[in-house]
């Protein structure tokens, strides 16, 4: 209450402030006004300071408030219970929007999920590691020219003095070094990483953060007959019953030999005939390669005894070529655009 005004006049300006009271629940108003410590009581209180001839026509004001605030407590209870008549128990209920993982989220169980029913044993290594995992352990000494392929973030951080400088981990291949490790140099070895990489490069088919998923299989007699059967049994479980994969010659430093892994068009069949969508018949989706015996030498593994087989490829490029998915550029994956991430 403002103290400055008479009490007749603060009579005036309650009533109006109770006028005005809609959305309080009746009960509360009651408490507010009426209550033992409410404006009422207080504004009664103040009998004392009016002069003595207008003393009545104070007590005709505060029987009038009185009123007021009743009659205001009556007209929302009356209110609210026909507002609770109007309600249709019939009406369906309102639906909430509710989210589901992001589509490259998906992708990622999908895809291990598959390698995992093999017998593959998912994992996942670091997203910034040393040189040594990187590139060097994986046959790439210091200052090799294949180095300048991978685009690689440095870390702005104090290198190790046996492991070198930190990276952002431009492929998942750093992984094939770190597992060999976990399982003391102990094959076999069925690994499945997946894990975020990065590289400077920003189009329509490359963003700087992207995902990859590494296969490694390591153990006695592995030749290139599993990586295949092992490609195609990907190819179908991902892609559909039919389709295809195909391996053509390449170069990484850690297999020897590499491959570039293609899968059939699902669109054309793999016939390419007026396929917009593949040109060739064949989509590229990432590298292989039976694993280099100086790679596995620096897992602690002997060469003369076992071999293994690896495979890198993009999860975003993997995932855009399913049926269906007409994607042409990822960068609308990490856009943040709810229009477009719904659809999935
Ligand atoms: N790390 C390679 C890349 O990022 C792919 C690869 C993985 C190739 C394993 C051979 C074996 O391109």
């Amino acid at each position: 209450m403002m103290s400055q005004s008479n009490p007749i006049q603060l009579c005036r300006e309650l009533s109006l402030q109770v006028e005005q009271e809609d959305s309080i629940k009746p009960e509360d108003l009651r408490i507010k006004y009426l209550g033992k410590n409410g404006l009422f009581k207080k504004l009664s209180a103040l009998i004392k300071e009016v002069p003595a001839d207008q003393k009545k026509l104070f007590g005709q004001k505060l029987n009038q408030l009185k009123n007021k605030i009743e009659e205001k407590i009556n007209d929302l209870e009356n209110q609210r219970q026909t507002d609770q008549a109007k309600i249709d128990l019939t009406l369906p209920g309102k639906k909430r929007p509710v989210g589901h993982l992001h589509p490259i989220s998906q992708a990622i169980e999908e895809i291990s999920q598959i390698f995992e029913k093999i017998g593959f044993n998912r994992v996942r290594y670091p997203e910034v590691d040393f040189d040594y995992y990187v590139f060097e352990a994986l046959n790439m000494p210091k200052d090799h020219p294949a180095r300048d392929e991978w685009e690689t973030f440095f870390v702005d951080t104090q290198p190790s003095e046996k492991l070198g400088k930190m990276v952002l981990t431009t492929h998942t291949s750093n992984g094939q070094i770190h597992e060999m490790e976990r399982l003391n140099a102990q094959p076999p070895i069925r690994m499945i990483n997946v894990s975020r990489t990065y590289r400077r490069q920003s189009d329509a088919t490359h963003t700087q953060m992207f995902h990859q998923f590494e296969g490694l299989v390591i153990d006695k007699g592995i030749n290139i007959q599993h990586l295949k059967g092992t490609l195609d049994y990907f190819a179908e479980s991902f892609y559909g019953p039919g389709t295809k994969s195909r391996i053509r010659p390449f170069h990484f430093r850690f297999t020897e030999p590499s491959f570039e892994v293609d899968f059939s068009c699902h669109i054309c069949g793999g016939t390419g005939k007026n396929c917009h969508f593949c040109k060739s018949g064949w989509h590229e989706v990432g590298g292989a390669g039976m694993v280099h015996p100086n790679v596995l030498r620096m897992g602690g593994i002997d060469p003369d005894i076992y071999t293994g087989f690896a495979f890198g490829w993009g999860v975003e490029r993997t995932y855009t070529l399913k049926k269906g998915l007409n994607i042409d550029d990822i960068r609308l994956f990490y856009s943040s655009n709810v229009e477009f991430l719904e659809q999935f």
